[in-house]
């Protein structure tokens, strides 16, 4: 969590399964975008998965999400092939 006295303006979610990390839900307020905040709390998660032994981490990007594709991109990430994104309703 990024904080800015007792404002939260940024957020990242992230988790392992032993195996793969997964990131979720990185987002940081639009008055406080475009200053690195982003990039700070992606390097959190990625140093904490790297210390727990992950070797590989995964974001789904929803495909209408421009923007958050371009942020991935730029920070070294590519998309997956091979890969179907499946989910059901509970
Ligand atoms: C994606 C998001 C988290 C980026 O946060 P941020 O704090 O603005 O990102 P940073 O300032 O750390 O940016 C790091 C680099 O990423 C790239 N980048 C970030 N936003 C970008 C954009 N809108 N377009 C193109 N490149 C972008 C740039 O290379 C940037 O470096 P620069 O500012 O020196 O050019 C933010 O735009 C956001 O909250 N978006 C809405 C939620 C969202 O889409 N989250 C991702 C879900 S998959």
């Amino acid at each position: 969590m990024a904080i800015d006295g007792a404002a939260i303006v940024g957020v990242a979610l992230c988790g392992h399964d032993g195996r793969r990390g997964y990131v979720y839900h990185l987002a940081v307020d639009p008055a406080y975008q475009r200053c690195g905040l982003g990039r700070r709390l992606l390097d959190e998660c990625l140093n904490g998965l790297r210390s727990a032994g992950v070797k590989r981490v995964i974001i789904m990007v929803a495909d209408d999400n421009q923007r958050g594709a371009e942020f991935w991109k730029r920070q070294g990430w590519e998309e997956i092939s091979g890969a179907i994104p499946m989910g059901i309703d509970l």
